[in-house]
C-alpha cells in the first residue's frame, strides 16, 4: 500500500489569501496511493480551504499541486473529478427537490440525440448507493431523506466513475455510529483497493481506525505532520499540535440543583418517526436524549419546538398545554431549539453574521423598539454574543458563508443564547466543532443548568451524553427504551438500550 513511491498528490508551498485573512499558509503534503491522510485542525484552521483549491473550486494565491508527478491545476471541480479527484465537501450539493437518481447523475446524465436515456440509471444508481450501504429509495425525493441519508447519497455521487484520490470533509459529522462505522469500513475498503483519500475530522478516534498519516493545520499554518510510525494514536499529542495547548477538560459540571417540572411530553406522538415518548425536564439539570439516527431523539426536539407535527400526545410547558406551538410561541414562552443542520433551519448564509445572530429575537434582546431596528445595537449585541461561543474571525459583518463550518455552527448557539430562555434544547450541538469549542459548548450548557435552565442535550455522541447528562433517556423506534439516572448512566446501559429495552422483548414474546 504505502510503498516509498511517487506520492500520487503532491502539494507545494499552498497559500490562499482572503481579505483581512490569510486562510492557507505556505502548506506542502504529499498522498501516496492508497494513503489515508487525515487533516487535522481547529476550526477555522484552514482545512476545508485546502480541499476546495485541490478540488477546482477556487485558485490558490500561490503555489502548486502535482497528480501523479504532473503539474495540474483545476478549474472546476468538474475537471478535478474528471482527473480522478472526487470531492464530497462539508456543505452538501445535493438538490433537495430532485429524487436520489436524479441527483447521482446531475450533470452527467448519459444523454442520446439530445435525450436523457434513463434505461440503466436504476441499476448505476443502486449499486453506487450499495457500495456505500446507503438504504434509501432511488425515487425519494433527497430533501425528504433524513441528513445522514444524504449524506451517504452525496458520498455515493463522489465515488461514482473512477476517483484515485476522494476528498472528504467532515463526514461522519452528522452520521451516527452505525453509519460511521459504516463508512470507515467503506474508507479502508478502497484504501486496500488502491484509492487514496484525504479525510477532515473532528473526531480523534476515527484517526486510530483509519488513518495512515495525519498533516495538522492551525491558523492556516502546517503545524505538524505524523506518519505510520509515529504515535498517531496519541489524541494528547494530536490536541497539543492542533492547539498549542495541553488539552482541556472537556466536561465540566458545576453543583446543579433541581428544580420544578419545565417541560413535560406526555405520550407523544410526532412526524416522521416519534411513537409514544413520555418525559420530563426539570430546571437545572442536563437531560440527554440519545439513540440511533431514526431513534426519533431529534424528531421529539423539533416538535416540542413547532417544526415537527405532532399527531398524538400532550406537550406541557410550565404547566400549560402547548400541543401545537409554533417557533414563535416556543420562544415566547421561554423554550428555544438549537436546531442541527444550520443550512436548513440554521443560517441566512449570505447575511452578515450580526443578521444571523440577531435575527428573531430582536424584541427579546432589546435591540428594536417600536418596529425599529437599532443597527449598531444589533451589531454590539451580537458581538457580545460571538466572543461568548468565541466565534472566530470576531468580525460579524463578514457574511456567514464566509466563516469556516464549524464556526457557523456556533452561530447557530449563539443565535439561540440571545433568547433568555429557561428551557433549552439542543440538537447535536458540537457536530463539526473542534475541542477547544466542544468545551466551550459544554461550558455554556453547564453555566445554563447551574443558572436554573432547563437543558435537553440530544447528541449520538456517546462520550458527550455520559460526560454531560444528570439523566439519559435512550430512545429506540419512537419511543423510550430506557430511562437512566446518576450512577446507571454508563456506556453500557445506553448501549445496551440502542435497540430496545429487555422489558419490550420480553413483552414481545409473551
Ligand atoms: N471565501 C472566503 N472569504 C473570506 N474568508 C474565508 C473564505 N473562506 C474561508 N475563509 C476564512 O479562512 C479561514 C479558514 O477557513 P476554513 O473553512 O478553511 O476552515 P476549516 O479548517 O475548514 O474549519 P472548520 O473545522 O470550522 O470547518 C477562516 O478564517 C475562514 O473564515
Ligand atoms: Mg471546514
Amino acid at each position: 500500500m504505502t510503498e516509498p513511491c511517487e506520492p500520487l498528490l503532491r502539494v507545494e508551498n499552498l497559500t490562499r489569501r482572503f481579505p483581512g485573512v490569510v486562510a492557507l499558509n505556505d502548506v506542502s503534503l504529499a498522498v501516496a496511493p492508497g494513503e489515508v491522510h487525515v487533516l487535522l485542525g481547529e476550526n477555522g484552521a484552514g482545512k476545508s480551504t485546502l480541499i476546495k483549491i485541490l478540488a477546482g473550486v477556487q485558485p490558490p494565491s500561490s503555489g502548486q499541486m502535482m497528480l501523479e508527478g504532473r503539474p495540474v491545476s483545476f478549474a472546476s471541480p468538474r475537471e478535478a473529478k474528471e482527473a480522478g479527484v472526487s470531492t464530497v465537501f462539508q456543505e452538501l450539493s445535493l438538490v433537495p427537490t430532485l429524487t436520489v437518481t436524479e441527483n447521482l447523475f446531475l450533470g452527467r446524465l448519459p444523454t442520446r440525440g439530445g435525450l436523457v436515456t434513463r434505461r440503466g440509471l436504476p441499476a448505476l444508481a443502486k449499486e453506487a448507493l450499495d457500495r456505500v450501504g446507503a438504504e434509501v429509495r432511488l425515487d425519494a425525493r433527497v430533501g425528504s431523506l433524513p441528513r445522514s441519508a444524504q449524506q451517504l447519497v452525496e458520498i455515493a455521487k463522489g465515488l461514482m466513475g473512477s476517483a484515485k484520490l476522494l476528498i472528504l470533509d467532515e463526514p461522519t459529522a452528522s452520521l451516527g455510529d452505525r453509519e460511521s462505522d459504516q463508512l470507515l469500513a467503506l474508507v479502508k475498503k478502497l484504501s486496500a483497493e488502491g484509492v487514496s483519500v484525504i479525510y477532515i475530522t473532528h473526531r480523534l478516534k476515527e484517526i486510530a481506525q483509519i488513518g495512515h498519516r495525519v498533516t495538522v493545520l492551525r491558523d492556516g499554518n502546517y503545524v505538524g505532520g505524523l506518519g505510520p510510525d509515529d504515535e498517531i494514536h496519541d489524541n494528547n499529542r494530536l490536541v497539543e499540535l492542533m492547539t498549542g495547548r495541553k488539552p482541556e477538560k472537556l466536561y465540566p459540571r458545576s453543583p446543579r440543583s433541581t428544580g420544578e417540572e419545565r417541560l413535560v411530553l406526555q405520550e407523544l406522538h410526532a412526524a416522521p418517526d416519534v411513537n409514544g415518548v413520555t418525559m420530563e425536564f426539570r430546571a437545572g439539570e442536563i437531560v440527554g436524549i440519545a439513540g440511533l439516527l431514526g431513534s426519533g431523539k431529534s424528531s421529539v426536539g423539533q416538535a416540542c419546538f413547532g417544526l415537527s407535527r405532532v399527531t398524538g400526545g400532550k406537550v406541557v410547558i410550565d404547566g400549560t398545554e402547548v400541543t401545537r406551538i409554533t417557533p414563535t410561541m416556543a420562544l415566547r414562552r421561554g423554550l428555544v431549539y438549537y436546531p442541527s443542520d444550520r443550512k436548513r433551519q440554521g443560517l441566512a448564509l449570505v447575511r452578515p453574521m450580526y443578521a444571523n445572530i440577531t435575527l428573531g429575537s430582536l424584541g427579546p434582546a432589546g435591540v428594536a423598539r417600536f418596529g425599529m431596528v437599532n443597527r449598531r445595537k444589533e451589531q454590539a449585541t451580537a458581538r457580545a454574543h460571538v466572543k461568548r461561543v468565541n466565534i472566530r474571525p470576531g468580525d460579524v459583518n463578514r457574511r456567514a458563508e464566509l466563516f469556516s463550518g464549524g464556526n457557523q455552527q456556533k452561530a447557530v448557539l449563539a443565535r439561540g443564547l440571545l433568547h433568555d430562555a429557561d428551557i433549552h434544547i439542543f440538537d447535536e450541538p458540537t457536530v463539526g466543532i473542534d475541542v477547544n469549542a466542544k468545551a466551550d459548548v459544554y461550558r455554556v450548557m453547564d453555566d445554563l443548568a447551574q443558572a436554573g435552565k432547563a437543558v435537553v442535550l440530544i447528541s449520538s455522541d456517546l462520550p458527550e451524553i455520559l460526560g454531560m447528562s444528570d439523566r439519559v433517556y435512550v430512545m429506540h423506534d419512537g419511543r423510550v427504551a430506557a430511562h437512566l439516572e446518576g450512577e446507571a448512566i454508563t456506556e453500557g446501559s445506553v448501549l445496551a438500550s440502542f435497540f430496545g429495552s429487555k422489558t419490550n422483548d420480553r413483552e414481545i414474546k409473551v
